[in-house]
């Protein structure tokens, strides 16, 4: 049993007339019609409680998808209890017999069911369809590929051996459960997330987002297809004080594979270390969180090349990527030609329905995005240093609509320029052509986060000092490209500073995460 190196998925064009662009219609029209009631899966059981919440489209939020059952404390002891029985059985099962599972998952996920997750993903998440192909379908494929393949090359490694002596690692699972909590802006994290730890032999609990159910859930369903036994991995959609509260704490909580907000993720690490006493194992901590990503533009930059990655990665799926580009730094000797240029480009994005393919921009995600978006919005409205110079309107009659939205801000601290928002809102400073170094030591220093960040420059010279000067600023650093669409087997994504542990998805640097070496030493 030998896993090839795999090639990335390709992501089909879903031209006018094409198979893949009919199935999807079919498909679409199809979970429109026909709501769903999701339940939890314990132990490869469906679970129902008396707690339930809808699932809506967040383009139209009279249209229900379906509904979903919450896990409370009693379902989430009984996803431990499931996971803990499962874990001797998982762990001991030879990694090829484990490998496979995961490998026809990804033929399952890219074949028979790409329509229905792909179509699950853009009416749940309100994605184009191209951004529903490029997360749910070939981002997750290529998890579940590149991941077992760089479990295999970990797994062959073995120490040195010397005369009359065989040295040998064991590449264990850890000891007790692990839990994932995962966000809802991609499907494919919330896949890899409880899968990454699964190929290494572990059992998991895994609380999707409560707005990424619908397409986690058919996910966890091919699982269960492909063969994963009962209880390796436990859905358990629930409120995140229950997880905290019976979860976390948890004597057997060995590892936690996380992706959300920073507070979130420090909160786990407190209460970590409030019961750091009481756990059989040091758990291991693995998050990904927050984001103000960059882009810093040298006066040698190609205009067009920086002014369509602004745009794609400022506003592709609404800003909601953790790598969106969110600020950006233009020297003034390009801002006449880029503000133009942005003004052109934006006023060709069209916003609305998923189901129209002709929308680029879609939906933010919920009501209370869309609140935290409008407020930032309607206070630089308000405030005299800054200006909305493009789109700036909400409106959520419907659906949960932002219009693209460019803010010049007269300095580099200004709020847009260094608070996280998640939505899609673009903030530009424009430096002096002088003030370089002033402006790359502000760009460095304007917040805590540390996850993706561009250069846009022609100068090589100045390529290598930008590069330098921000090399702690982004876990993800992109040169004359946007910080976004980060491919597995290609940019292993991840960041530091308050952007979370930096154990890049997709590499065998988080893989280890989830392994517990056993070192054995024999004398012959
Ligand atoms: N991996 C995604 C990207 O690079 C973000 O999570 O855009």
């Amino acid at each position: 049993f030998q896993v090839k190196a795999p090639v990335n998925e390709p992501v089909k064009s879903y031209l006018p007339d094409s198979p893949e662009k009919a199935a999807l219609k079919a498909e679409l029209a199809r979970q429109l019609a026909n709501p769903v009631e999701i339940p939890l899966i314990i132990g490869g059981k469906e679970v129902r409680t008396e707690h339930k919440a809808n699932i809506i489209c967040p383009h139209n939020h009279n249209q229900v998808l379906g509904q979903y059952y919450i896990a409370g404390e009693k379902e989430l002891l009984m996803a431990i209890e499931a996971a803990e029985a499962a874990r001797a059985e998982w762990e001991n099962m030879p990694w090829e017999h484990r490998a496979t599972i995961f490998l026809k998952a990804a033929d399952l996920l890219t074949g028979k069911y790409r329509a229905k997750l792909s179509a699950s993903c853009m009416l749940g998440q309100s994605k184009n369809t191209f951004q529903s192909e490029i997360d749910v379908i070939c981002e997750l494929a290529d998890f579940l590929r590149f991941n077992i393949y760089f479990t295999q090359e970990i797994y062959k490694q073995q120490p040195n051996n010397s005369d009359g002596v065989w040295n040998r690692v064991e590449y264990r699972a850890l000891d007790g459960f692990v839990a994932a909590i995962t966000p809802f802006n991609f499907a494919a994290i919330g896949g890899n997330l409880c899968t990454a730890p699964a190929m290494c032999g572990n059992t998991v609990l895994w609380k999707p987002s409560s707005t990424a159910v619908l397409a986690n859930y058919y996910f966890m369903q091919i699982l269960l297809e492909a063969g994963l036994p009962a209880g390796v991995i436990n859905f358990v959609p629930c409120r995140g004080v229950d997880f905290g509260k019976v979860v976390v704490p948890h004597p057997k909580m060995a590892g936690f594979h996380f992706t959300g907000s920073t507070g979130v993720f420090n909160d786990i690490w407190k209460q970590v270390s409030q019961n750091i006493d009481n756990y059989v194992t040091y758990p291991r901590l693995v998050g990904e969180t927050g984001g103000k990503d960059f882009i810093f533009a040298h006066e040698s930059a190609d205009v067009e090349a920086l002014t369509c990655n602004i745009v794609l990665g400022a506003f592709e799926y609404q800003g909601q990527k953790c790598s969106a580009a969110s600020r950006a730094y233009i020297p003034e000797s390009l801002w006449p030609e880029v503000k133009t240029r942005l003004e052109t480009e934006i006023s060709k994005l069209k916003m609305g329905d998923v189901c129209d393919f002709t929308n680029l921009v879609n939906a933010v995600i919920d009501k209370k995005s869309f609140q935290n978006i409008k407020n930032y919005i309607d206070y630089v409205k308000e405030s005299p240093d800054a200006e909305i110079i493009m789109g700036g309107d909400c409106d959520d009659s419907v659906g949960y609509f932002v219009e693209p939205t460019v803010i010049v801000a007269k300095t580099p601290t200004f709020k847009t320029m260094v608070e996280e928002i998640f939505g899609p809102v673009m903030t530009i400073y424009v430096y002096p052509n002088d003030k370089l170094d002033e402006t790359l030591t502000a760009c460095d220093t304007a917040t805590s986060y540390a996850l993706t960040g561009a250069v846009f420059a022609q100068d090589r010279a100045a390529i290598i000092k930008i590069a330098k000067a921000l090399d702690h600023a982004a876990g993800n650093f992109y040169i004359n490209d946007k910080p976004t669409g980060a491919v597995v087997g290609q940019q292993p994504f991840g960041g530091s500073r308050s952007s979370g542990t930096n154990d890049k998805a997709g590499s065998a640097i988080n893989l280890y995460r989830w392994m517990n070496q056993r070192s054995i030493k024999e004398t012959l």
